[in-house]
């Protein structure tokens, strides 16, 4: 048996201690020496064999080894510990695993609506126009044959705007003053489309709201008809209902267009068989049209017997009523996701 000597084991055991890289190592190390049949044990047996005269240092030397012992193993331990509980909470990571999706937006329903509608109507040659909201009285009235004290002005109920210069300004009230404004500056022949907010002073419903939208149309040439702005009507109805649905036109009056049409369809929230949407006709109004006057070719500064065009304008607010079979317009700009996050 090899010589005890306790400076030897306390620098083999310390070594050990510090080299163990996990708790496992270390109880492998204690019962090395601190265990029945370990080293420090076997100090105390020799105990018995040392002469009288050394029993006492010998045994204050092994005293003193187990302690040390004891205390750097109980140290290394907490460390260890600790390292190793941190690895336990580092979650396993799977590179293959689809990512978790970020929340994000989507398009409101009423843009999901225009975007469809600008491209069947960019896809038969129309181009689209933008106006101002804040509208002058000559564009939203006078050149669309609305003089002032004409009784059809208060078919659009206006929210008037105070106006410190010439003009006198207002919300427009339709998107028809783009007709004016795009004649006044653009040479025939000419297809567009204008899609825009509206504002009128009304009470609301369930078809109707003090800011809408709506989708104006107009196409300018030498020889368009009546028959083409039906035929264009029926084509956007087919694409953007994806359907033939009936639809009519019944004469209608607006200063503006000569002879004038209302178009109504059949209505697709009860599928014509009568409810709050269509107050029980089974019919909706979607739009007013008609072919163009001759005083909004002249006060546009372009010859009536050399240009012939037709108009269109429609409740964009109410084709996505339609399409997506929602029975109160009031909901678009609620505000509510539980509505929102349907489409
Ligand atoms: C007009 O505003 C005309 N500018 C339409 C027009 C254009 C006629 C070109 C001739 C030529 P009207 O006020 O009827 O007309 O409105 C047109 C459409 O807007 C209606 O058919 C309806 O679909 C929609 N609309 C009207 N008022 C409201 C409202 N308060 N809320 C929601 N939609 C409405």
């Amino acid at each position: 048996m090899a010589e005890l000597n306790p400076e030897t084991t306390r620098n083999q055991a310390e070594k050990a201690i510090f080299a163990a890289q996990n708790l496992k190592d270390l109880e492998r190390i204690f019962s090395y020496y601190l265990g029945k049949k370990g080293e420090v044990k076997k100090f105390f047996e020799k105990l018995k064999t040392v002469p009288a005269g050394q029993k006492k240092d010998w045994g204050m030397e092994a005293n003193e080894l187990k302690v040390f012992l004891e205390k750097e193993i109980a140290e290394r331990k907490t460390v260890l510990e600790k390292s190793s509980s941190r690895r336990g909470k580092k979650k396993f990571f799977d590179p293959d695993r689809p990512g978790r999706k970020p929340e994000i937006g989507h398009l409101h329903p009423l843009t999901q609506a225009k975007r469809e509608i600008i491209s069947i109507f960019t896809s038969m040659g129309f181009n689209v126009a933008l106006g101002p909201e804040i509208e002058d009285e000559w564009h939203n009235f006078d050149a669309l044959n609305i003089p002032k004290d004409h009784p059809a002005r208060d078919a659009w109920s206006t929210v008037w705007v105070k106006s410190s210069g010439e003009k006198q300004l207002l919300l427009r009230t339709h998107t028809s003053p783009m007709q004016a404004r795009y004649l006044e500056t653009h040479q025939p022949p000419l297809r567009i489309i204008v899609p825009g907010k509206v504002f009128r002073y009304e009470a609301t419903d369930t078809s109707h709201e003090a800011q809408f939208y709506q989708l104006e149309g107009l196409m300018v040439d030498r020889s368009v008809s009546a028959a083409n702005l039906k035929a264009v009507i029926g084509e956007f109805f087919k694409r953007f209902f994806g359907q033939d649905l009936r639809f009519r036109l019944r004469p209608d009056f607006f200063p503006f267009t000569e002879p004038s049409f209302e178009v109504a369809m059949t209505c697709l929230a009860c599928l014509g068989k009568g409810c709050s949407v269509c107050k029980k006709t089974g019919w909706l109004e979607m739009a007013g049209a008609g072919m163009v006057h001759p005083n909004v070719f002249k006060a546009c500064g372009l010859n009536p017997k050399e240009w012939k065009g037709w108009a269109f304008g429609f409740g964009w607010d109410r084709l996505a009523m339609m399409k997506y079979k929602i029975d109160n317009i009031r909901l678009f700009n609620s505000g509510d996701l539980r509505f929102l996050e349907q489409f």
